[in-house]
């Protein structure tokens, strides 16, 4: 399975109270940015999310997935040990997609502005298979070679908490 819509409660409300509690510096940079688990895995509003879906035990970090206007992901897998990830749409997510593909390639590792690595494909190699607009909370599967479409003139600011041996 590439992707599982979930239900969290009151997401306006999450919205509200989270966006203004996020660094500054995350709006504007383009890419995932892990360095900030620490300030925000202290947001209560994050806590209460991974409580009340009981994902205590598998969450393993929080970051946030920033896009420019009219940008796209190159196509990966992401690395490290968590196979999911519960995205929460925070701003300007409506109209932007997860897409997933196959490939005749095999993914090696590359790395990504500079910094963290990945297993990436060449686009030319893969085709799309599936698709989630992440407008709504969503459980994606980033073990299976995927990418992010922001086709609009807006930045788009997601939450990603990073599951370990989350099953579809
Ligand atoms: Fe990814």
């Amino acid at each position: 399975m590439y992707f599982k819509k979930i239900s969290i409660n009151n997401l306006n409300e999450f919205q509200e109270r989270v966006i203004p509690q996020l660094p500054n510096e995350s709006l504007t940079m383009p890419g995932v940015m892990p360095q900030w688990h620490d300030r925000l895995i202290k947001i209560l509003e994050i806590q209460k999310v991974i409580t009340e879906l009981k994902f205590e035990d598998i969450a393993t970090h929080v970051c946030i997935v920033t896009m420019p206007p009219n940008s796209e992901l190159p196509i990966h897998i992401d690395g490290g040990i968590s196979k999911a990830a519960l995205n929460i749409p925070l701003l300007n997510c409506n109209g932007t997609y997860t897409r997933w593909y196959s490939s005749t390639e095999t993914p090696v590792s590359q790395t990504h502005h500079g910094k963290g690595t990945y297993l990436g494909v060449d686009r030319e190699c893969c085709q799309q298979i599936a698709i989630s607009e992440m407008n709504s909370p969503c459980i994606i599967n980033i073990n299976q070679l995927h990418d992010a479409h922001n086709p609009n003139d807006t930045w788009r600011i997601l939450l990603s908490i990073r599951l370990k041996n989350y099953q579809f």
